[in-house]
């Protein structure tokens, strides 16, 4: 038994969004999705797919990638990412009851491994626009999209906090904590999301989002206070799921 995760495999069975035009990378990426889990993940597994899973702009539009996804090996685990607009955060519990048991979505609840939980939101990073100077380096930025933004990270801690709260309260004292949005913006060291991790004693942090190689590096990865964060964009591991815990 394992656990792996990938994220951001934007797929577009049903709309018109060829993702070819992003790199070399994304040629026929599903197929690689497909042959990568297929050949590392076995069904006892543990999988867990952190956002931005389709373009489809609603149920229906969707309904063709998540039956792909349901057709991977393993037990799958889905985070909300900021392109999944199929998926209304406050009907999180309808779609885990029409996808039982062949998708399980993590939102204000949590799921687990052995006997480590694992809780998850999408959380949110303040993106810009920023001022740039000659040399590269930020001078500014706009205020109003920061306060949006710091509205958005507020109300994304508190549903991250639930998920800790009901893992917590069902005893779990051991956890991996799974964000679509990096755990902090390009400005910050620290975050309401990496004190949390902190604060809870969290192992691993799990995130995606973060696409192409000037993107990668924009969040922490490795090592960090004790904990290890992992970036697992589909691009950036070149749609090879990794294994987070044996
Ligand atoms: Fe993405
Ligand atoms: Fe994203």
């Amino acid at each position: 038994m394992a656990l792996y995760a990938l994220g951001d495999m934007h797929l577009a069975f049903s709309v018109d969004k060829p993702m070819d035009k992003f790199g070399r990378v994304w040629r026929k990426h599903e197929q690689k999705i497909e042959k990568n889990c297929g050949r590392m993940i076995q069904e006892r597994d543990i999988f867990v797919i952190t956002g931005d899973h389709s373009w489809g702009k609603n149920r229906a539009e969707a309904s063709r990638d998540l039956d792909f996804i349901a057709a991977l090996p393993g037990k799958k685990i889905l985070l909300r990412g900021n392109h999944d607009m199929f998926w209304d955060a406050k009907k999180t519990a309808a779609l885990n009851r029409e996808y039982e048991p062949r998708l399980h979505f993590l939102q204000n609840n949590y799921y687990t491994y052995r006997d480590y939980a694992l809780v998850g939101t999408k959380g949110y990073t303040f993106e810009g626009p920023f001022y740039v100077n000659a040399g590269g380096q930020i001078i500014g930025w706009n205020s109003e999209d920061e306060e949006h933004a710091q509205k958005l990270v507020q109300r994304e801690a508190e549903r991250l906090r639930t998920s800790f709260e009901a893992a917590k309260a069902a005893g779990f004292r051991k956890y991996i904590m799974f964000l679509h949005y990096p755990p902090t913006s390009v400005l910050e060291n620290e975050s309401i999301f990496t004190e949390m991790a902190e604060e809870y004693g969290a192992e691993h942090v799990v995130y995606s989002h973060c696409h192409g190689e000037k993107r990668f590096a924009d969040s922490i990865r490795g090592m960090h206070h004790g904990i290890h964060y992992h970036l697992v964009s589909g691009d950036y591991l070149n749609f090879k799921p990794e294994k987070i815990l044996d």
